[in-house]
């Protein structure tokens, strides 16, 4: 299978710093307003050609009608659709070079895989010796040959979605659309089924749009991600940033576990610590500005495996020891402090258990001042 980059046929606007042939998907100020209120809020998202982007939000978010309007099946009230260049924003779905898989996967109960897949390329026609070929092709790509003229009623759900990704493939487009594929599929399966995901679209070096409410799926299949909260984005990065350096306190509440404390990050002969009540917490790394020897922040976020139980520091207790197969989870009250109860994962087996007396320390605490990162 072939995904050529066809120059675009529309001029694209000037821009120094990429070219039209290196851009992938570019969205400007998309805005959708549903049931009187703003579902998608004037969004800009850029994707750069080959890579694969997900759309990580909460149920709500707009995840979905952003996809609908990339997609063609919603019209914008505002902003633009561009691919590789080229403004789509008026084209109807059939004559955009976007393919979409769906979370139901939405196939033929009736038809073979064959058919089921051949479909889209019959309606364009495709003379039928190339729509063999092709179909054949993606299926090879996706492992099922042996089940060419299986019905989808007859295979399993992990299968039924590797021919709906062969569906959209085989349409050669230049972008490809997954809203959340992996929902109808038990833990293990999801697990594998978005690793073959992740290895086809680097393979054919696809611009992808990957939707999802799962974070552990988000931050291990992208190279970027983009953290939606009501119709608007929050935080576009690696996903390595994301979980290292959250932009607000909805983004690291919303991906991983995070502690939050309404603490003062203080530095003094060069030590650093969190002052929250009458306790005073060691940190090792922070965001505190060079040269400043205290941020009143509101907020004060640490993860979990960034604090250290048993190892000095300020006094804590104990409050419960949750064994986790190869760590241990603890929620330790520092003491002098109210609203400060902290949960960390230690290693299993490191710790004693409920009501013992020990000290936390934070290797790296975040400072945040209504709810962006400082
Ligand atoms: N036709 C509609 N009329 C009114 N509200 C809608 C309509 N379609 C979607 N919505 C609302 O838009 C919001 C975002 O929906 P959606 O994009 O599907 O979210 P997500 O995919 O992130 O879960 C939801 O609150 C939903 O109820
Ligand atoms: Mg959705």
């Amino acid at each position: 299978m072939s995904h050529t980059t066809e120059r675009a046929d529309v001029a694209a606007p000037a821009d120094a710093a990429t070219s039209a042939a290196d851009r992938g998907l570019r969205l400007t100020r998309l805005h959708k307003e549903l049931g009187g209120r703003p579902i998608v809020d004037d969004l800009d998202l850029d994707v750069d050609k080959g890579q694969m982007v997900c759309l990580l939000g909460p149920s709500g978010c707009g995840k979905t009608t952003t996809l609908r309007m990339i997609a063609g099946f919603l019209e914008p009230d505002g902003g633009a659709v561009i691919i590789d260049g080229a403004d789509v924003t008026d084209l109807p779905p059939e004559r955009r070079p976007t393919a979409m898989v769906f979370q139901n996967y939405a196939l033929w109960p009736h038809m073979s895989v064959f058919d089921n897949i051949a479909f889209g390329l019959k309606l364009r026609k495709v003379p039928k010796p190339e729509i063999a070929q092709r179909v054949e092709s993606v299926l090879e790509l996706v492992g099922l040959t042996h089940h060419i003229r299986s019905r989808p009623t007859r295979i399993s759900g992990g299968e039924q979605q590797r021919v709906a990704l062969a569906r959209a493939l085989v349409q050669e487009p230049k972008v490809l659309l997954l809203d959340e594929p992996l929902s109808n599929l038990d833990a293990k399966l999801r697990v594998r089924v978005r690793e073959d995901i992740r290895e086809i679209q680097q393979r054919l070096g696809i611009t992808t749009v990957f939707v999802t409410h799962d974070q552990d799926e988000a931050l291990s299949i992208s190279d970027r991600v983009a953290v939606m909260n009501g119709g608007r984005i929050e935080q576009y990065a690696s996903p390595m940033d994301i979980y290292r350096s959250p932009a607000t306190t909805f983004v690291g509440g919303f991906v991983g576990a995070t502690n939050t404390l309404p603490g003062r990050l203080v530095r003094d002969s060069g030590s650093l610590a969190v002052v929250v009540g009458s306790a005073r917490v060691p940190v090792e790394t922070t965001n505190l500005p060079q040269g400043e020897s205290s941020v009143d922040g509101d907020i004060v976020a640490v993860r979990p495996e960034d604090v250290l139980v048993g190892e000095g520091g300020a006094a804590a207790s104990v409050v419960r020891v949750i064994p986790r197969g190869h760590f241990t989870e603890a929620v330790v009250d520092i003491d002098g402090a109210e609203d400060a109860q902290l949960r960390a994962y230690v290693d299993a087996g490191a710790l004693g258990t409920a009501g013992d007396s020990s000290t936390v320390r934070f290797r790296r605490a975040l400072v945040y001042r209504d709810g962006s990162l400082l």
